[in-house]
């Protein structure tokens, strides 16, 4: 694929190669070893934008950056009132993020059901009202969208079309409808067509597990750069691959180093339990894949673990 530094509003990214948002994985551990990967920006988990403005607790662990990552991380928020999306934008929490996503794709029902996420695919005009007012905040807007909420919908065109003209920088387009959640080949010509309606960038996400499918999706859809998520938890290093870099680690320094911070941040016992959902992408192709990940889902201690992963990846 063709690596490139990209513009986003008046944010300079180093590659268009990002690494999405996924809840109960992104945290500032696993973004912090991404972007020494190589990712040009990593995600935040979707936050709840009331929760921003009532200073709800969990919120700030769900943005808390490693170091410096804050300059090379979106924080992606979610919610369905223009009002709290912009108080949640210009947030003491958000301060130090000038890239705000706003979450348009969300297809769990608790999301879905209170108007928020991929809800307002199916109102417009609300989607319109929250993208102006967090554009108001003066940071830089990004958008995530889906190609509709039932199969047969085609509506990316449209919505990255009204998200350029309500102020968004980037639109990002998981090739997806909310009825397909994850599975299935991606809408290809729907993320086509948005790319077509805008000016702005348009970053092609869903189903990118191999260096061909990265290039497969940009080929089809002709789109700014891609957004990998799965593909980057069972392979983390198909960014060192996409970049044609050698990784600064391997992966079991990547797995360990990630359980690290984790620890740190969290303290061992959530840590340990935490790292358990990660064992199915990352002992995948392990020689005893089975045996790896029901040691680690009993494993109580980071040294435990720790062997486990020197063992088998
Ligand atoms: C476990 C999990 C959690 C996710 N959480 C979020 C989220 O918080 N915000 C968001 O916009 N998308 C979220 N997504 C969607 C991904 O960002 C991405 O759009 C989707 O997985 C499609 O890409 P893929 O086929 O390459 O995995 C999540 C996906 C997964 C699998």
């Amino acid at each position: 694929m063709k690596v490139s530094p990209l513009k986003i509003g008046n944010s300079e990214v180093r590659n268009n190669i990002f690494l999405a948002p996924m809840a109960g994985y992104t945290d500032g551990a696993l973004r912090s070893l991404f972007l020494k990967l190589g990712a040009g920006l990593c995600f935040t988990e979707l936050v709840s934008a009331k929760g921003l403005v009532y200073g709800g607790k969990g919120s700030e662990e769900l943005l808390r950056c490693e170091g410096n990552d804050v300059s090379r991380t979106a924080a992606q928020i979610f919610g369905g009132d223009p009002y709290f999306m912009r108080k949640a934008a210009e947030s003491e929490s958000l301060k130090d993020f000038s890239v705000i996503d706003i979450n348009m794709g969300c297809p769990v029902p608790k999301v879905y059901k209170n108007g928020e996420g991929s809800a307002l695919l199916a109102d417009i005009n609300k989607a319109k009202k929250i993208i102006k007012e967090c554009a108001a905040s003066g940071k830089t807007i990004t958008v995530k969208i889906r190609t509709g909420l039932k199969y047969g919908d085609d509506i990316a065109a449209e919505f990255a079309k009204m998200a350029e003209d309500a102020g968004a920088s980037l639109v990002t387009v998981h090739g997806r409808v909310r009825e397909a959640y994850y599975s299935g080949e991606p809408d290809y010509a729907a993320v086509e067509r948005a790319v077509a309606a805008v000016k702005i960038p348009v970053i092609a996400n869903g189903g990118i597990f191999t260096v061909s499918d990265a290039d497969k999706m940009l080929d089809r859809t002709g789109a700014a750069g891609i957004m990998l998520a799965r593909g980057a938890l069972r392979n983390p290093f198909l960014f060192s691959e996409l970049l044609n870099t050698e990784p600064s680690m391997s992966f079991s320094e990547f797995a360990i180093n990630q359980l690290k911070l984790s620890v740190a941040e969290k303290g061992e016992i959530r840590a340990v339990k935490e790292f358990r959902k990660f064992a199915p992408y990352y002992f995948r192709g392990a020689k005893n894949s089975g045996a790896a990940r029901l040691a680690v889902s009993s494993a109580a201690t980071f040294l435990e673990i720790e062997r486990i992963i020197r063992e088998n990846l």
